[in-house]
């Protein structure tokens, strides 16, 4: 498949090019800093990079065509914690994206979500509450970017979408993983980045979790 990347100057987007190149899809990468991707992802002849901002409708509508699907690691740098801008600006982000995949006709969407994303699944844990809470004391323009993402998402009736909510994340190399909901007895507060990648390039695949917003986890 021919696949668009989103957020994929981070450590969790650098780890999904990767996985996606592994798995022998091309890529396209949009991005509004693409300086910051390693030069084994730059000079790779089945990436293409597009630099624009997500309220671009040219740059990313350019990047759109001939996409089969789109997966994402968007989301509010945790380092900027409470720092993140106010007025939701992935969100809005999303809703462009929305927009654009709808007009080009691409439905696919797999996309990195929190558990601040509340799902009818999801039953109480108290570590996942304490989780939850502290990023929407602590940090919450970051929090309320997250909850309207998955709003955003959740709203479009032309996606097929996944949501592929995600705990602490760690950076060991382990890509094992359970999908479930917050509170069913199998999911922790803790994921690999690595294990995120391979969640989303499987699930390109097999599309088990359509329409669905698992919370991912460490076994
Ligand atoms: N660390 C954790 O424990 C944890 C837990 C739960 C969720 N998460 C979420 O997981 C996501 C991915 O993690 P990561 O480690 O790869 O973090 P990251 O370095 O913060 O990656 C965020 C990605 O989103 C992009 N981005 C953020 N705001 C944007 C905007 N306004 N416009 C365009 N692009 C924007 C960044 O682009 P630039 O490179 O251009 O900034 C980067 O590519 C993060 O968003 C984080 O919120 C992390
Ligand atoms: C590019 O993709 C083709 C087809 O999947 C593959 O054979 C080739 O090894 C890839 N090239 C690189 C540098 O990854």
């Amino acid at each position: 498949m021919h696949v668009l990347v989103l957020g994929g100057t981070g450590p969790v987007g650098i780890l999904l090019i990767q996985e996606l190149l592994a798995a022998s899809h091309t890529v396209v990468v949009y991005a509004r800093s693409p300086g910051k991707l390693p030069e084994g992802i730059t000079t790779n002849p089945n990436v293409t990079i597009v630099k624009g901002d997500l309220m671009d409708r040219e740059a990313l509508g350019r990047a759109l065509e001939g996409v089969h699907a789109v997966v994402s690691a968007l989301g509010p740098a945790v380092g900027k914690g409470p720092l993140h801008p106010s007025g939701t600006p992935i969100a809005k982000g999303y809703a462009v994206l929305v927009e654009l995949m709808e007009k080009h006709n691409i439905k696919r969407l797999i996309a990195l979500g929190t558990a601040s994303m509340k799902d009818e699944h999801d039953k109480f844990d108290l570590q996942f509450w304490v989780l939850v809470n502290g990023v929407a004391t602590f940090a919450h323009s970051a929090y309320k970017d997250v909850v309207a993402i998955g709003e955003t998402i959740r709203r479009s009736s032309a996606l097929i979408y996944t949501i592929a909510r995600v705990p602490i994340l760690t950076n060991s190399k382990k890509k094992e993983c359970v999908a479930g909901y917050v509170g069913d007895g199998k999911t922790k507060p803790w994921l690999t980045r690595s294990a995120f990648a391979s969640f989303v390039v499987e699930e390109l695949g097999r599309n088990d979790w359509i329409q669905k917003a698992p919370l991912l986890s460490v076994p």
